[in-house]
């Protein structure tokens, strides 16, 4: 347990702010220990890396990170794979290990930044995927360090959301996510670019699906590493069929993508597009140049200053198209 303890290695705002304490386990029984010894008292939050949080200001509470690490083969046939990978384990490290194991479904994931346990709360999503295509179930700990395993339907898997995203469910925290992955080829290229990216390739394989995530994901997504951010800021909005028909008639470009009978989503960075903030900013904070979905802290922006930034990007995008956008990403 450290004090007094700096988030800028958690946080890919880049977003310089301090937790009162900071707890890394390394071991379920090591999280078990602490819970049952010290206890954890509120307010606590459990992160990944922070790919997804945006820091308004100092935590004053405990921060607790998973070092839970490794993918274990469960079961495996000729047709597919269980594993069970460990919450702390980087995103990226497991795609890449099922690439080289050839093991099918993560692909289109590549280079999605953060940790297992938060795709597993988050179901991250690109390119035609979602995380909880490929999870079979999750196993948590709660804060008074009872053990339950959740199935996939018990997950309640949505767009960006899943039961563990309901604020009653903050004391509970994934330590390691069980994947079935396919061990056949089956490729999900519906999304235009990767055929495209793929068409300059001799071949179709797990090995060039990840190279061309790589670089379509690069040319519009800045890297947090050197320009700090939290990926798409905004979900995309899903409005009502007649709202979409009569925006259609104006905006005859306008790009969407069919949900159900009743109701269709529309890009959130295209609506911001479209009321002129691609590239613009207030102060250190700014929608990024190339993917306006994207907001990007410019160098010393505080979690105040991305805030004011949201906030009037989403108030433009309501009074030029009468659509709400909410964050994607958690605001702390
Ligand atoms: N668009 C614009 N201007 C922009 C950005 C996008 O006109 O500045 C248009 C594009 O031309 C395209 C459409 O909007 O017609 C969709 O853009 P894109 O394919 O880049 O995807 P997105 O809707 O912006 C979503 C996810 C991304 C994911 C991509 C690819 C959400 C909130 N975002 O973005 O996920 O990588 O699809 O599947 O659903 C993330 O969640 O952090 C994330 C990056």
């Amino acid at each position: 347990m450290w004090n007094n303890y700096s988030l800028l290695d958690y946080n890919t705002f880049g977003i310089d702010v301090r937790a009162a304490r900071f707890m890394e386990y390394r071991s379920e029984s090591e999280l078990l220990a602490f819970l049952s010894g010290e206890g954890l008292e509120a307010p606590y939050l459990h992160i990944g890396r922070g790919s997804n949080l945006l820091f308004t200001k100092d935590f004053e509470g405990t921060v607790l990170h998973s070092c839970i690490r490794g993918v274990e083969v469960l079961e495996e046939d000729d047709k597919q794979v269980r594993v069970r990978v460990g919450a702390g384990t980087l995103w990226d490290d497991f795609v890449a290990c099922c690439v080289a194991r050839g093991w099918y479904g993560a692909e289109n994931l590549s280079l999605i930044p953060g940790e297992v346990g938060a795709s597993a709360v988050q179901n991250i999503g690109a390119y035609g995927v979602e995380v909880k295509d490929l999870i079979e179930a999750v196993e948590t700990v709660d804060v008074h360090g009872v053990k339950r395993v959740y199935a996939n339907a018990e997950c309640r898997y949505a767009y960006r959301d899943s039961i563990f995203k309901r604020p009653d469910m903050k004391s509970v925290f994934v330590t390691r996510v069980r994947f079935v992955l396919g061990k056949t080829p089956c490729y999900r290229l519906e999304y235009g670019a990767i055929r495209t990216e793929l068409e300059k390739r001799p071949a179709t394989n797990l090995c060039t699906i990840r190279e061309v995530i790589a670089c379509i994901r690069q040319a519009k997504l800045p890297d947090p590493k050197v320009l700090g951010n939290a990926g798409s800021f905004f979900k995309n909005p899903v409005v009502p069929r007649s709202s979409f028909e009569a925006l259609l008639c104006q905006y005859p470009s306008m790009p969407f993508y069919e949900v159900d009978a009743g109701s269709v989503k529309i890009p959130a960075g295209w609506l911001i597009e479209q009321c002129g903030w691609k590239g613009k900013g207030i102060g250190r904070a700014s929608v990024h140049s190339r993917q306006a979905l994207v907001l990007v802290n410019l160098g010393g922006a505080t979690g105040q200053d991305v805030v004011a930034l949201a906030n009037a990007v989403a108030a433009s995008v309501y009074d030029k198209f009468h659509i709400h956008i909410c964050p994607e990403v958690n605001v702390i």
